[in-house]
């Protein structure tokens, strides 16, 4: 059996910096509550005709295979995180390969929304334990704001989520001193409208119909409230699962690199465990909720800020739509 280890972590986010005043010229809300209730100042938005899930994962892989000194070549196998996809199919990990320049290698698309990013690692994790291969290129990436209800109605959701790429090579680890140490997934599907997107449904008459756009059905439903208390709930219980599997305690975590969700579900994990600030990666506050993009961006951006070191204990753990919930806990 070989362990798994993360080579290199990229990243890229659309240009477009949209703020809380500009959402507030769209709907009913104002930069006093979007910073209070969720800790965003800001967020990225694509920009139709430029960005696409594939045109962003790709720099994101690009800039992860850079880090890890790999060549596309090497890789054998993709496992892409997404619930929004360019098309409604193929899956992303297809054109993603297709972008790369990367022929025959599988494509593995998974859907598990704000989990996804640790759903995909632990079935890349699972691959090369095995020895089946060599490298992964794990993805989270997600265009989530041309799904948004951007009037008053759909204001909850509508300033948090947003959009970004972010990916990781995962690579077979030559010490004990390093790599993933274990995944714990789980999912309640009798949830799954708590937070959903009813189309394109392909079990209703058609896909779509001028009657379902009218309806709203392409937009993206929250029960912000019910996430919420679900989301603090299976965060410590999930991260807790980690800790005592490995029988390790919350004071050795080097790092905790929560799915950014809420900077208040955040902090309430942090207050929870008793960690400082510097034991807690946070960039919400700039980019949003990015779905599967948030914990490849945040450890892209970790490693860039070098806040993750050699042999470093670090915790990732995510909650969302499903529910489905995961963590996951590695040696830097
Ligand atoms: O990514 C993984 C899954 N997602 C999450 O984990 C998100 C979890 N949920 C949340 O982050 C929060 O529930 C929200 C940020 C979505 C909402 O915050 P909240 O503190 O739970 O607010 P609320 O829904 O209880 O609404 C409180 C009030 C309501 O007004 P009334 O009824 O008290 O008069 C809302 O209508 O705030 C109002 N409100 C807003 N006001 C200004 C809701 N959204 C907004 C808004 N601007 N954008």
């Amino acid at each position: 059996m070989f362990k798994s280890r993360i080579l290199g972590a990229g990243h890229y986010v659309p240009e477009r910096i949209v703020t809380n005043e500009e959402l507030s010229q769209m709907m009913d809300t104002n930069n006093e509550w979007i910073v209070e209730r969720t800790g965003i100042q800001e967020r990225r938005w694509y920009t139709p005709g430029v960005d696409t899930v594939t045109n962003m994962s790709a720099k994101a892989s690009r800039m992860a295979m850079e880090r890890a000194k790999i060549s596309p070549e090497e890789i054998d196998f993709i496992v892409f995180a997404t619930i929004t996809s360019d098309y409604f199919l193929p899956g992303a990990g297809v054109l993603l390969q297709r972008e790369l320049g990367l022929t025959s290698i599988g494509a593995l698309d998974i859907r598990n929304a704000c989990s996804g990013f640790i759903y995909a690692l632990s079935v890349a994790d699972q691959f090369i334990k095995t020895g089946m291969y060599k490298k992964i290129l794990v993805v989270g990436a997600e265009i989530q704001s041309s799904a948004l209800d951007k009037s008053d109605e759909g204001r909850s959701s509508a300033v948090i989520f947003a959009d970004g790429a972010g990916a990781v090579i995962l690579g077979q680890s030559h010490s004990d001193q390093h790599g993933i140490m274990s995944t714990h997934l789980h999912a309640d599907g009798s949830h799954a409208e708590e937070l959903y997107c009813i189309a394109p449904s392909s079990s209703g008459k058609v896909r779509i119909s001028q009657e379902m756009i009218d309806r709203g059905d392409f937009f993206l439903k929250m029960n912000g409230n019910a996430v919420f208390k679900h989301a603090v709930v299976r965060f410590m219980e999930v991260i807790k699962e980690a800790l005592d599997h490995n029988g390790v305690t919350k004071e050795e975590i080097d790092l905790l690199v929560p799915h950014q969700a809420n900077l208040r579900i955040s902090q309430y994990i942090q207050q929870k465990l008793q960690l400082p600030d510097e034991k807690v990666f946070n960039n919400i506050m700039y980019l949003g909720n990015t779905t599967a993009g948030t914990i490849p961006i945040a450890l892209s951006q970790a490693w860039e800020q070098g806040r993750l070191k050699e042999g470093d204990l670090v915790c990732l753990a995510a909650f969302g739509s499903g529910f489905a919930w995961a963590s996951a806990l590695l040696r830097w």
